[in-house]
């Protein structure tokens, strides 16, 4: 029987919870998908009555929700666990009363899930004052937003401060790409389609691309952005995740520690960056102004007045390589940057040219396809190639592409990546979500990208906002004499 759970959110009115979190526990009410979950309690540096900070979750939820997805009964029966405390991360007696609201009710069985959505150099005093006041209860979890660090050194720092309280299978890192529903596709298309594992290597994948391209800017994060940058924002989380399912082995099961042991395997096998090879392999750019959706916007250097924002990439593009029996030879290209052309997430699977073409001179001659598209529409498309019809004496190629989906699915089924994350940090399930090992592996390979910038004193070329990046991103490709697939 599934185990009740006390849900107490840090950051409660913070930007993520109001248009992420609470959007997705009201949405796992409406599925009926909630029951195990007794209370949410929210969290917020500001003192507040409850009664006030529901009616602002009242109106932000009609905000932010679906069209058509509140509900006045649904709403009735959520807001009855909402509830809302003051707490100042270093402030030892805000513990002791959350202590005390949680023990209100306390019950035998109940596990206290804490969902850490502040910033990350707050984690560790967090974990510490939660033991210290007698916040944790008899069973708990912790739920970790990214960004974990901003380096493998403050990554580590972070989880050796978590670590002290709470144990790794209690531990529940976020990153909300592996959410998303066909990021766990991949697995059944991958492992579920016999036709797929033969072709699933160097012998016959030519290269792998993997495309995060946003429309919109920095938006209003510009001062946690202009110390970010692309890189470590998009990179070293949400893209090489889904590198790491793309290329990893078949697991021995579904089991978390299985998948989770694959996905490090991959991490661990990708060949260093260096200062040697490190112009050659990535490219850097910033938006400048130009127009998006025919809109005119502005550059990122003039909105994000913000110090270092000079040296501030809004786009990365690279050239990834996995040093392992599968897929030496077959190079990743990543790419994510914002106020790109259009918002879409895809992963292409480029199979290799026949050795020996019949069709050599037919200018369709093209090569296979498999298009994983994550967002905004989730396809997967296998593009073939056919007999052009018709009584012409000569045989002509037609490219014909496979939907791999289902066209006609029950689109009220579509749910957001932090549903499904919500609801296996509740019900205890870590397959989702990054072990320790996993994350220091990813901001090991990123670190050393960006020491070989730094040692290279690597230039952030201008781009302008509503293209693909700069031109040394076709470039990257064009040197293999591959492209982008667009
Ligand atoms: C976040 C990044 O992790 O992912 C943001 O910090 C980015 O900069 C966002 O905009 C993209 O997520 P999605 O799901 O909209 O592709």
């Amino acid at each position: 029987m599934t185990k009740m759970v006390d849900l107490v959110i840090f950051g409660g009115t913070g930007d993520l919870s109001t248009r992420k979190l609470l959007p997705a526990l009201f949405q796992l009410h409406r599925h009926e998908l909630a029951a195990p979950l007794r209370r949410i309690i929210c969290t917020g540096r500001g003192e507040m009555e409850a009664a006030t900070f529901q009616s602002d979750a009242r109106t932000n939820l009609e905000k932010f929700l679906p069209t058509g997805a509140f509900d006045a009964a649904v709403w009735e029966q959520f807001s009855a666990k909402l509830d809302y405390i003051q707490i100042e991360a270093d402030h030892g007696a805000h513990y002791e009363a959350l202590a005390a609201l949680l023990d209100q009710q306390s019950a035998e069985g109940v596990t206290r899930l804490f969902y850490l959505a502040t910033l990350p150099s707050l984690y560790g005093a967090i974990c510490q004052h939660l033991r210290d006041g007698g916040a944790l209860g008899e069973q708990q979890r912790v739920v970790l937003e990214k960004p974990l660090g901003k380096d493998l050194d403050s990554c580590r720092e972070i989880n050796e401060q978590v670590a002290q309280v709470f144990a790794e299978e209690d531990t529940f890192r976020i990153d909300h790409y592996l959410g998303k529903e066909t990021v766990q596709n991949l697995l059944a298309v991958r492992f579920g389609n016999p036709l797929f594992h033969p072709l699933w290597q160097n012998t016959y994948v030519d290269n792998v691309q993997i495309t995060v391209a946003e429309d919109i800017g920095v938006e209003g994060r510009g001062s946690y952005y202009a110390k970010t940058g692309a890189l470590r924002d998009m990179v070293q989380n949400h893209l090489l995740q889904v590198l790491s399912i793309v290329a990893m082995e078949p697991p021995a099961s579904l089991e978390a520690t299985d998948i989770r042991d694959e996905k490090m395997k991959v991490l661990r096998c990708l060949e260093p960056i260096t200062e040697t090879n490190v112009k050659h392999r990535t490219v850097r750019g910033r938006y400048d102004a130009g127009a998006v959706n025919g809109q005119a916007v502005s550059g990122f250097l003039e909105e994000a007045e913000y110090k270092d924002s000079a040296h501030t990439e809004t786009f990365v593009a690279l050239k990834a390589t996995i040093n392992s029996w599968r897929w030496a030879g077959v190079p990743f290209y990543l790419r994510t940057g914002k106020r790109l052309k259009k918002r879409y997430s895809e992963i292409v699977i480029e199979f290799k040219k026949q050795a020996f073409s019949l069709f050599a001179n037919d200018p369709l001659e093209l090569t296979n396809k498999l298009v994983i598209r994550l967002q905004p529409e989730e396809t997967i498309m296998l593009h073939t190639l056919n007999k052009r019809p018709g009584l012409t004496k000569k045989l002509r190629l037609q490219p014909v592409e496979l939907h791999l989906t289902n066209e006609s699915r029950d689109t009220s089924e579509n749910y957001d990546a932090y549903e499904r994350l919500l609801l296996d940090a509740i019900h205890g399930d870590q397959t989702l979500f990054m072990r320790r090992d996993e994350v220091e592996a990813a901001w090991r390979w990123t670190d050393s990208i960006i020491d070989a910038w730094d040692q290279v004193d690597m230039k952030v070329e201008a781009y302008n906002s509503g293209t693909m990046g700069p031109s040394s991103a076709t470039a990257l490709l064009v040197r293999d004499d591959r492209s982008w697939y667009e």
